[in-house]
């Protein structure tokens, strides 16, 4: 029998992460932040100097990165890419904005896959990303979509940017959420979208703790 999953998916800045991570917690169960491998192949990338429009470098990058998850700092897990601590580094929108990129590339996300279903084990798993309910783990058993006005996303990813202290502007920031968004949509393979037997939420104006609520009602009474 196979752990059940719970697959978050969204474009940036919908919440996903907080949400996901407070659901986990809830539950007792994994936590998966896909995004976080993107970001750490896109990282190790610029670590060995390796242009984002070398597709076979990158491939072979991916295969090469070795990604761990640490102990939680504040809220989130410590993420180690190949032995250095990349947690800060991963957060910027520039390991974002490589991250969309290299996630582009039909290999480097083949490549990803077993290692992200890797994680499904008992007693179950929150998966957070792009494309969780429609490719990763299309049986999940719940399956939830969320979305925020891209000014709202905005403002949220402003906010957290801000106090870990990165420094950036508001329409710098709406401007690069809404090329990365296009950029998830369009791509060819495994683009942003919600997989058909996805709740919708719309977390525009709702506080962390009735997101949460929302999912967790969505779950079996246990
Ligand atoms: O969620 P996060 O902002 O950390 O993701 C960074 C980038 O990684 C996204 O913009 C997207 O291009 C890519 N990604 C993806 N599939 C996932 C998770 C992230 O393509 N499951």
């Amino acid at each position: 029998s196979r752990a059940p999953v719970l697959t978050i998916d969204g474009p940036s800045g919908s919440g996903k992460g907080t949400i996901s991570r407070h659901v986990a917690r809830a539950l007792g169960w994994h936590y998966l932040d896909s995004g976080a491998l993107y970001r750490a192949v896109g990282i190790a990338a610029s670590w060995a100097d390796i242009d984002l429009s070398d597709a076979s470098a990158l491939v072979r990058c991916t295969f090469d990165t070795e990604i761990e998850f640490g102990d939680e700092v504040g809220d989130e897990p410590r993420v180690i890419v190949n032995g250095l601590d990349a947690t800060d580094e991963l957060r910027t929108e520039t390991a974002g904005a490589a991250a969309s990129a290299i996630a582009a590339i039909p290999e480097v996300r083949a490549a990803l896959k077993d290692r992200q279903r890797a994680f499904r084990r008992a007693p179950g798993l929150v998966a957070d990303g792009r494309d969780m309910g429609t490719v990763i783990f299309p049986d999940a058993g719940i399956k939830v979509f969320l979305t925020a006005s891209a000014d709202e996303r905005a403002e949220r990813r402003y906010k957290q940017l801000k106090e870990k202290g990165v420094s950036v502007t508001l329409p710098g920031l709406l401007r690069e959420i809404l090329a990365r968004d296009a950029r998830d949509a369009n791509r060819a393979v495994a683009p942003l979208r919600p997989a058909d037997d996805a709740v919708r939420i719309d977390t525009t104006g709702l506080s962390i703790d009735a997101v949460v609520e929302r999912v967790l009602a969505l779950l079996p009474a246990r």
